[in-house]
């Protein structure tokens, strides 16, 4: 298998994307890491028969609706319930003991996806008993995305992984209690929504909006330049209370962002941190 071909794209076509995309629809693309970006890119420019880059800017300057399906293209939604189960065996065991006597348990999924991930949590709050007195917000750049989420509706294939992930965590649960199919789909109780917000909210451009306990950004920051990764690691931590926990991907680094000195390792291997006091 060769692997697939994907049109070039020249830097000053890039640059015309980024100032487009900024000065009509309020989005920076400017710091998400330029070799997968491209990728992508490449890859829209293919699935849209697309000849080049320069279509592809006058598409978006001149049909505004194209845009919100662009995002949905360009953006990465990989995502799955208990995705990395042993990020969620640390999550139960070693962050949300710590919060086990506050009355109110604020938890803000940045990055959200299609949902998989704020339905892990709510699972992971219900079999911990402390559903009800906490409040989720799941945001992302992707409109669509989180208009699945909403919907918590999911292809039926990814029942054996989803089910496989949730036993790693809760040996003795089952899927059956949270969803159930439905005309072909796996369909998630939406009693596990009663407490979950969703909005769209842009990492890079828009402001800290509350005070969490928790904050998980998962497999986000892996699509941002080191410089940028500094900046969005600072909003998250300005974003948690004292003592309150941030979790990112297991394949993302702190390395590069001076808010790191503001957190101590809880697990780092699981990529756990807590806000110093
Ligand atoms: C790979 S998914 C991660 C989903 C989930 N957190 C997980 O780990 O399974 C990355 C998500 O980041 C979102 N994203 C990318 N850039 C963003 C930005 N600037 N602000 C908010 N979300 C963004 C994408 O739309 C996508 O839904």
């Amino acid at each position: 298998m060769f692997p697939e071909t994907l049109p070039e794209i020249a830097d000053s076509d890039l640059e015309q994307f980024f100032q487009i995309m900024l000065t009509q629809y309020g989005y920076d693309f400017r710091g998400y890491a330029p070799a997968s970006l491209k990728r992508r890119l490449g890859t829209v420019l293919k699935r849209y028969g697309l000849a080049d880059m320069r279509t592809l800017n006058q598409r978006l300057l001149t049909q505004p609706d194209y845009c919100e399906r662009f995002i949905n293209e360009i953006t990465v939604s990989t995502t799955e319930l208990f995705r990395d189960p042993s990020a969620w065996i640390a999550l139960k065991t070693q962050a949300l003991p710590l919060f086990l006597s506050m009355p109110q348990l604020r938890i803000w999924h940045a990055g959200a996806s299609t949902g998989e991930e704020v339905l892990s949590m709510a699972i992971l709050l219900t079999e911990m008993g402390l559903y009800d007195r906490a409040q989720l917000i799941a945001t992302d750049i992707d409109k669509r995305s989180l208009n699945q989420a909403q919907k918590a509706t999911y292809p039926l294939r990814n029942r054996a992984l989803y089910e496989q992930n949730l036993k790693t965590v809760f040996p003795l649960s089952s899927l059956d209690k949270y969803a159930r199919e439905e005309e072909g789909q796996l369909v998630f109780r939406q009693e596990l929504l009663r407490n979950v917000l969703y909005l769209q909210h842009n990492l890079v451009s828009e402001g800290v909006f509350g005070l969490f306990e928790i904050v998980l950004c998962r497999n986000v920051l892996i699509y941002f330049t080191p410089e940028l990764q500094d900046r969005v690691v600072m909003k998250l931590v300005d974003s948690l209370v004292p003592g309150g926990v941030l979790m990112i991907g297991t394949k993302e680094s702190l390395f590069w962002c001076s808010a790191a000195k503001r957190l101590v390792a809880i697990n780092e291997s699981e990529r756990l941190y807590r806000r110093r006091q």
